[in-house]
């Protein structure tokens, strides 16, 4: 379900919080007061709080003032994701293979460069863990894990830390974290890998992936890596362990 009305809403009940937490979130390493105006990520920060001219949203204002997302609005936690991830993510929504009615239009309205700043300025975030909506139950959890650490042999489904890395934690630059990642948002996005509404992988294994699990797997597996611990900053790429995109899939669990 695409539904806008809620998301504005919502963006709407957060907007006081902006002003007080953008302040707090901006300022990297190094960018003190009165630096910022001619740093690299000064132009990324801005679209991230003020938004773009044009009336672009400030990201802000629905994926958080430090980019920590909003469970239940369903609005991912981008903090802290590799810059060439989101990159390709926002790429995709302005070209239609990740078909979305309120990213799509954001997308659009940004040229490629405010695409990298954005991205480079939300991959050196790293907003705090929210508390998962409900805890999981024991069987569920420990099914999560099973597919998430092994992978499921009979279905034909490698472990998720074959690209995800251990817990979730994510290999910059391709493979998304998806611990501490919203569980709502992580159904929502293997149901869109399944119907195909989203086609972005290069690899082409997700669609493979998700078609394979049933809901209760999907629900299973997305509670699970919601309950993880939050990856580091993701500026320091992971030792790729295993395949980029476009080489032939890991050897399957036994
Ligand atoms: C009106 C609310 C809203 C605003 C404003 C907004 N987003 Fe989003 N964003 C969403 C929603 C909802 C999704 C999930 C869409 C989906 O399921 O594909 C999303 C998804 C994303 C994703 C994909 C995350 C992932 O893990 O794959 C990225 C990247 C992103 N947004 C970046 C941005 C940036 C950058 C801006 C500002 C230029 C922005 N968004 C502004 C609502 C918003
Ligand atoms: C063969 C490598 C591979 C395996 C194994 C894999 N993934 Fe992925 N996954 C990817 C890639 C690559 C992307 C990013 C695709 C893109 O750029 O849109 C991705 C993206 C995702 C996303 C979207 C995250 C977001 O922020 O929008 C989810 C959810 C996901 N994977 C879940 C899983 C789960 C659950 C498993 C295990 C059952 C799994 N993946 C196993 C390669 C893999």
């Amino acid at each position: 379900m695409k539904n806008s009305s809620l998301p504005i809403a919502a963006c709407r009940l957060l907007g006081g919080l902006l002003l007080a937490g953008a302040a707090h979130a901006q300022a990297p390493a190094g960018a003190g007061p009165g630096s910022g105006a001619g740093a690299d990520e000064a132009p990324g920060m801005q679209l991230a709080t003020r938004g773009g001219p044009g009336g672009t949203a400030a990201c802000a204002s629905c994926h958080g003032a430090q980019g920590e997302g909003n469970a239940a609005a369903n609005f991912p936690r981008i903090a802290g994701q590799p810059t060439g991830y989101l990159v390709r993510q926002l790429a995709s929504y302005a070209e239609g293979s990740r078909n979305n009615a309120v990213m799509g239009p954001i997308a659009k309205a940004l040229t490629p460069q405010q695409r990298e700043q954005v991205s480079a300025y939300y991959a050196t975030l790293s907003a705090p863990a929210t508390k998962p909506a409900q805890a999981q139950g024991k069987a569920e959890a420990e099914r999560g894990k099973q597919l998430a650490t092994v992978g499921d042999e009979r279905a034909s489904v490698q472990s998720c830390a074959n690209c995800h890395g251990p817990g979730g934690v994510g290999q910059a630059p391709n493979y998304p974290y998806l611990a501490g990642q919203h569980a709502s948002y992580l159904v929502a996005a293997m149901r869109d890998w399944k119907s195909g509404v989203r086609n972005t992988d290069p690899s082409g294994q997700m669609p493979l992936i998700a078609k394979r699990l049933s809901d209760a797997d999907a629900a299973a597996v997305a509670g699970w890596f919601a309950a993880q611990p939050l990856p580091g900053p993701a500026s320091a790429p992971v030792v790729q362990r295993s395949m980029m995109p476009g080489q032939s899939m890991p050897a399957a669990p036994r």
